[in-house]
């Protein structure tokens, strides 16, 4: 894992893995949404010789059937076929958690496919009823997570 450095990247930069392991049926520039631009918005990338191989996002969004308070949505969490399995989305989530937690976050939660499903519950997610459907995504699940007050030895 010390082969891979995190940092913080801008918006436009994630465009192209998100499509590429998320969306690949979408253009490019349907990759972004409201929350990409929030002020607090932080997307976090994991670089493997200077080449961006993961990528997470996360910014304040209320829940759905919520509390409107505290409230962040993880987004788009994703690592390059021959990354995974290595520990880089795990790092990538307690960063995101990390970020919100520093910002007077309470609580994060996600909209996952079932295919991952297992990886965020591994990240401390916790399933909220049973799965719907969602057009364009397919069948996910509400996750969420409590997000606790964290102490961190590192700076982006
Ligand atoms: C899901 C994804 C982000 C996981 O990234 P990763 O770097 O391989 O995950 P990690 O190596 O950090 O795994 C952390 C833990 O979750 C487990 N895990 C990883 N993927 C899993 C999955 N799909 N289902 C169940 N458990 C999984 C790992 O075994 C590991 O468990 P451990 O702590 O007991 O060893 C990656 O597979 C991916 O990019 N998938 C395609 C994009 C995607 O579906 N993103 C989620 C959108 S909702």
């Amino acid at each position: 894992m010390s082969d891979y450095e995190f940092a913080a990247i801008e918006p436009p930069e994630v465009g192209p893995l998100r499509r590429a392991l998320l969306h690949p049926e979408l253009p490019l520039d349907a990759m972004m949404s409201l929350g990409d631009t929030h002020h607090a918005a932080r997307h976090i990338g994991a670089f493997k010789d200077g080449v961006l191989v993961a990528i997470g996002t996360i910014h304040p969004q209320p829940m759905p059937a919520g509390t409107p308070l505290g409230a962040w949505r993880m987004r788009d969490v994703a690592v390059e076929h021959g990354h995974r399995g290595k520990g880089l989305g795990a790092l990538l989530v307690e960063r995101l958690l990390e970020h919100a937690s520093d910002n007077q976050g309470t609580v994060a939660w996600a909209t996952v496919r079932q295919t991952a499903a297992g990886f965020f519950e591994r990240c401390g997610f916790q399933k909220i009823d049973a799965p719907f459907v969602d057009p364009q995504e397919g069948s996910q699940y509400l996750m969420h997570t409590p997000i606790k007050p964290l102490q961190k030895s590192w700076e982006l």
